[in-house]
């Protein structure tokens, strides 16, 4: 089993991203600003995995206040928490993660006047995150794992897999999981996913580490491979949903499933219900962030592109709920209408 990231007595361990696949190295963050670091550089990427972090980076921070009083111990943490927001702003779950673990601070308190109580349900909190996410992901694998039909060739994007989550499963790769361990043969292609690569250095990665044949294509292939016949499923994670059910994910996504819809190719996106946003009613409201220039223009210190050229680098797109074919989460799966399902779903009916 892949450990994304793990709790420990000396910090959070988790595995720097950044140097896959040549190099697997786990690093332990001994603050939270560390961890909030870690999140911005991305040494720990995708929706459900960051909101994890967050949540152990917090209980962290949480530990290591000295023991004053409760209010002193509400003031800092706030401040954490305030810090952690600013990491990354298009993933749902890591602001998820900090309202829980705000929660958990209130609940305390108006039982317990200890600073050590508040600390420990801290930590906690964030074990559970951890848990209820890797549980999560083998649920909506589960579910998935019956829209995938026994030796499809089934095409993602971005990294949505063990490595984008607590660890384990994943989302998207948790679907493909779901499949293979109930028996079907299962294909991936995988999307290099530029400008970060994260399908050409994680998923490919992941997938071989699982005995799971992977096959990367550079995303302009995409097209052609589907009007080859080679495709007959997408399945991709997603970093915020709106109640509406269009959904953000990784740059590249929203133009996979306009071909996917041309080629009558069914498009899944997978996430648990933690990557729903029901107070946005569409996908228009969903920050997009925008991320450095360099990242386009060099490959690790290689420069390629010329000095000073002006460069777009929206890290996420958004693609309208009518190019989804259904939204596997951990409750259920989810079809158009979306606004009444997806609603039904997050509440659990
Ligand atoms: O910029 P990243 O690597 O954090 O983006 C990740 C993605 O877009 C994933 O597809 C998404 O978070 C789903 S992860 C289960």
């Amino acid at each position: 089993m892949i450990k994304t990231v793990e709790w420990t007595d000396e910090g959070v361990r988790m595995i720097d991203q950044r140097l896959l696949p040549t190099e697997e190295k786990y690093v332990t963050l001994r603050s939270c600003e560390e961890v909030a670091d870690a999140i911005k550089t991305m040494m720990v990427r995708g929706a459900p995995a960051i909101g994890v972090s967050a949540a152990m980076g917090l209980a962290l921070g949480a530990k290591q206040i000295p023991g004053t009083s409760v209010s002193n111990l509400e003031r800092k943490f706030d401040q954490l928490c305030e810090m952690m927001s600013g990491t990354r702003p298009t993933a749902v779950n890591l602001f998820w993660a900090i309202e829980k673990m705000r929660q958990e601070f209130k609940r305390v308190k108006s039982q317990s006047e200890s600073t050590a109580d508040i600390q420990r349900a801290l930590t906690d909190m964030a074990l559970r995150i951890f848990r209820e996410d890797i549980e999560a992901n083998r649920a909506l694998g589960r579910f998935g794992a019956e829209l995938i039909p026994d030796g499809a060739t089934v095409l993602t994007h971005c990294n949505a897999g063990a490595l984008a989550t607590a660890g384990d499963y994943g989302t998207a790769l948790g679907v493909i999981r779901g499949a293979r361990d109930a028996g079907k043969r299962i294909a991936v292609i995988a999307d290099e996913t530029r400008p970060f690569l994260q399908g050409l250095r994680l998923t490919a990665w992941e997938l071989a580490k699982d005995d799971i044949p992977v096959t990367v294509i550079t995303d302009n292939m995409a097209g052609h491979v589907m009007k080859g016949g080679k495709v007959d499923a997408v399945v991709v994670g997603a970093d915020r949903i709106a109640a509406n059910g269009d959904a953000a994910n990784k740059i590249g996504t929203y133009m996979v499933a306009v071909l996917a819809q041309r080629h009558n190719i069914p498009f899944y996106v997978a996430a648990p219900i933690t990557t729903l946003d029901l107070s946005i009613p569409s996908g228009m409201e969903i920050p997009i962030e925008e991320r450095a220039s360099r990242e386009i223009t060099h490959i690790g210190d290689q420069q390629l592109g010329p000095d000073g050229v002006e460069v777009h680098n929206p890290a996420f797109d958004v693609t309208p709920n009518d190019l989804i074919t259904a939204i596997i989460t951990d409750k259920g799966v989810a079809r158009a209408p979306f606004v009444e399902s997806l609603r039904r779903l997050a509440e659990g009916k």
